[in-house]
């Protein structure tokens, strides 16, 4: 594309774009050096600092939790009004059942408790709900809690949120090598038959692209067990928010950085090829 017809394409979706949000001046200067013709397609984010949060605050740890739902609605809002299509939330992992009983027990009521309080704005903002995970472990009120939402929001085209609910990279690849392997002893399928795609299809995260970007929060630089497969070409971005505090301002900045990367895929850049 010749490069005045892109800086007018970018500048007229920056326009239209701008005209979604209230942005402060801070958030204007960071949302004007985006280029929104490149925005991740799909961005994962690992929310973390919830409980830190809280200890600044005086306050119990599920305080930080609660208080970490509105970033999650916050961010989905925003990534509804940006080219972005997916996002993907890491909000219980099979790790986190060795936290306290009474911690795990608050998360549960969260989730069950955010989801009856959000479903009707998911509807009103075109937000399709997904679950990915082994949700036999959460309790069967919870599971068909989430299926009936993911059902009921199932045709919204704006934004699909997932939330990762008792995940496991690790897990999920595993139950793929066993599937595969059953087709095998079957006669079904040869091993030598066996592509990368037919893995990535058998992956819970089979219905979204690989997330281009990862952001985690918090200051930790860990993948912890997330969609190990689907991040093998993706961008991280690690910021020293807390979850409860990011806001679009920081996923504006982390959308910035990945702008700034040179994604190579294995290659070599254009200056030195
Ligand atoms: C990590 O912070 C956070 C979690 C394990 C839970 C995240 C869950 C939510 C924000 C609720 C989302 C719910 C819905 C339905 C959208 P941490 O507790 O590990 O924090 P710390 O490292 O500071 O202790």
């Amino acid at each position: 594309m010749n490069s005045s017809l892109f800086t007018k394409e970018s500048n007229h979706l920056s326009e239209s774009i701008r005209s979604d949000f209230q942005l402060s001046p801070q958030e204007t200067s960071i949302f004007d050096q985006i280029d929104w013709t490149k925005c991740p397609r799909h961005v994962a984010i690992i929310m973390d600092g919830n409980g830190r949060w809280a200890k600044q605050r005086g306050k119990l740890r599920t305080s930080g939790h609660k208080a970490g739902v509105q970033s999650v609605y916050d961010v989905v809002e925003a990534c509804g009004k940006i080219p972005t299509e997916y996002v993907t939330f890491y909000a219980f992992s099979t790790e986190n059942w060795r936290r306290s009983e009474s911690e795990v027990n608050a998360l549960m009521s969260l989730f069950s408790s955010s989801l009856i309080k959000y479903i009707d704005r998911l509807e009103r903002d075109g937000v399709s709900l997904r679950v990915i995970g082994d949700l036999s472990r959460m309790g069967p009120k919870i599971k068909e809690e989430f299926r009936q939402a993911e059902e009921r929001t199932s045709n919204n085209t704006k934004i699909c949120m997932t939330l990762a609910l008792n995940y496991s990279g690790r897990a999920d690849i595993t139950r793929v090598a066993k599937s595969l392997a059953d087709r095998v002893v079957s006669g079904e399928l040869k091993s030598t038959d066996i592509t990368e795609e037919m893995i990535s299809n058998s992956l819970f995260t089979n219905f979204c692209p690989d997330p281009e970007l990862l952001i985690r929060t918090s200051g930790e630089s860990r993948i912890s067990n997330f969609l190990l497969w689907e991040l093998a070409y993706s961008e991280f971005h690690f910021t020293n928010v807390h979850w409860p505090d990011f806001r679009k301002l920081d996923l504006f900045k982390a959308i910035l950085n990945f702008q700034q990367r040179d994604r190579r895929f294995g290659g070599i850049d254009s200056v030195n090829s």
